[in-house]
């Protein structure tokens, strides 16, 4: 996957040929921002932290642009870094007010190609070292929910996306901190909706990997998600259409093993077709959920997935999750024969429950955000509890940050 950088600059000679020079690294895909940095609005300065190098052209005896800078940097994100760009004669302390101002470092304006493109090369290598170092003790430790429906339709993402939510498990005053690190993955690839459920933009992380058919590692991963407010990641599914069969069974096992290295817990919405591809993703589950009603078509279609799934993975622990039910004080009669034409107990219920459903999907939030209360919340956060319980985090993961 290709790293990015923006250019800041109000001065066009200064952007083209910066932009000229950089022209030359393979695989970096180059955004610009045509004012100064001292007139960046808002919506600019967030976005830069996203990005994995800020370059900008700055005059540090201009105090606007001091300011501009601290406040530049002051969003960062960990590993985004900023270059400033000045006149060549610089004397000491002026740089030293950049730094202090929270740039990584100060490139020479103007300067030989080659050179700024070293400089700038090797800042993208100390970027990748570090991030692969972050993570290389951390083997495969993250646990893997995947979640599967019976029936199209019958709320399979609406609990992926929500359980994703609440194994956050945050705390603190106003919820705030998260005390696990949590991701949703649509590898419903052509259907997916989790992005929608959220209201992301659209992403084409996965569209890529299925297209452009190389493994992916840490730095795709960073790349591709989206981190919301609440520390919940997101790798949603592409808004184009992507061939199913173009994702390779290889790839996603490789996906899966760097997720684990990454993440507390891993949760997956499922295709409902079942392609080759979703193999290593129920050969590394900790746990499948299967979602469905009481109905005797769903029924029996979740035979037909158990069936499916356990013939090549006798060990997979599966759990039936009823939606669209509160648990009744007693099972009746039809319950009782589901049970038993699925040789399971029904641990899990989550109450139909329109209000709280639609609400979360109008404002594009999880549940228990705009209806922390409600049964479908409550329903979910139960079945959060029980997967924490059941499987702990791994604390070795925690000790990557
Ligand atoms: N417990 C519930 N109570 C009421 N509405 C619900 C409940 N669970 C899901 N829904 C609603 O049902 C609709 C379908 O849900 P969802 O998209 O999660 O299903 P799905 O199984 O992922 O469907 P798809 O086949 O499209 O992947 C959504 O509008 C959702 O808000
Ligand atoms: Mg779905």
């Amino acid at each position: 996957m290709s790293n990015s950088i923006l250019l800041i600059s109000a001065d066009k000679d200064i952007s083209d040929s910066v932009g000229k020079a950089l022209d030359g690294l393979e695989d970096v895909r180059i955004d610009r921002e045509d004012a100064s940095v001292s007139k960046l609005n808002g919506t600019a300065v967030e976005m830069a932290a996203n990005h994995d190098i800020v370059i900008f052209a700055t005059d540090p005896s201009n105090a606007a642009d001091l300011t501009a800078i601290e406040h530049l940097t002051e969003q960062r994100k960990e590993d985004t870094v900023y270059l400033a760009l000045t006149d060549g004669d610089l004397p000491l302390s002026k740089a030293r007010a950049l730094t202090r101002a929270g740039v990584d470092d100060v490139l020479p304006y103007p300067a030989a190609n080659d050179e700024l493109l070293e400089q700038v090369n090797s800042w993208l290598a100390k970027k990748r070292a570090a991030l692969e170092e972050k993570y290389a003790n951390a083997a495969s430790l993250g646990k893997v929910i995947a979640v599967q429906q019976a029936r199209g339709g019958i709320g399979s993402t609406t609990v992926a996306v929500n359980l994703a939510d609440q194994l956050l498990d945050r705390k603190g005053t106003f919820k705030k901190e998260a005390a696990n690190k949590v991701v949703v993955v649509d590898l419903d690839l052509q259907f997916g909706t989790v992005g929608d459920f959220l209201d992301l933009d659209e992403q084409e992380g996965l569209l890529q990997l299925a297209v452009e058919n190389f493994l992916p590692d840490v730095h795709w991963v960073e790349q591709s998600l989206v981190r919301l407010p609440s520390g919940l990641a997101v790798l949603a599914a592409p808004q184009k259409f992507a061939p199913l069969d173009a994702l390779e069974a290889n790839q996603v096992q490789v996906l899966v093993a760097t997720l684990k290295s990454m993440f507390d817990y891993i949760v997956i919405d499922m295709p409902r077709a079942l392609v080759g591809w979703i193999e290593p993703v129920l050969e590394d589950a900790d746990k499948l959920l299967i979602v469905t009603d009481m109905t005797v078509p769903a029924v029996r279609a979740s035979r037909r997935l158990m069936e499916f799934v356990l013939a090549d993975n006798a060990q997979l622990p599966i759990e039936i999750i009823v939606n669209h039910e509160k648990k009744p004080m007693m099972l009746r009669e039809h319950h009782r024969e589901a049970a038993k034409a699925l040789d399971v107990k029904f641990n899990h219920w989550i109450a139909h429950d329109e209000k709280a459903a639609r609400e979360a999907v109008d404002f594009g939030k999880p549940v228990s955000e705009v209806a922390g209360r409600s049964d479908l919340s409550k329903g979910i956060a139960g079945l959060a509890k029980a997967i924490m319980t059941e499987l702990p985090k791994d604390k070795a993961v925690a000790r990557v940050q």
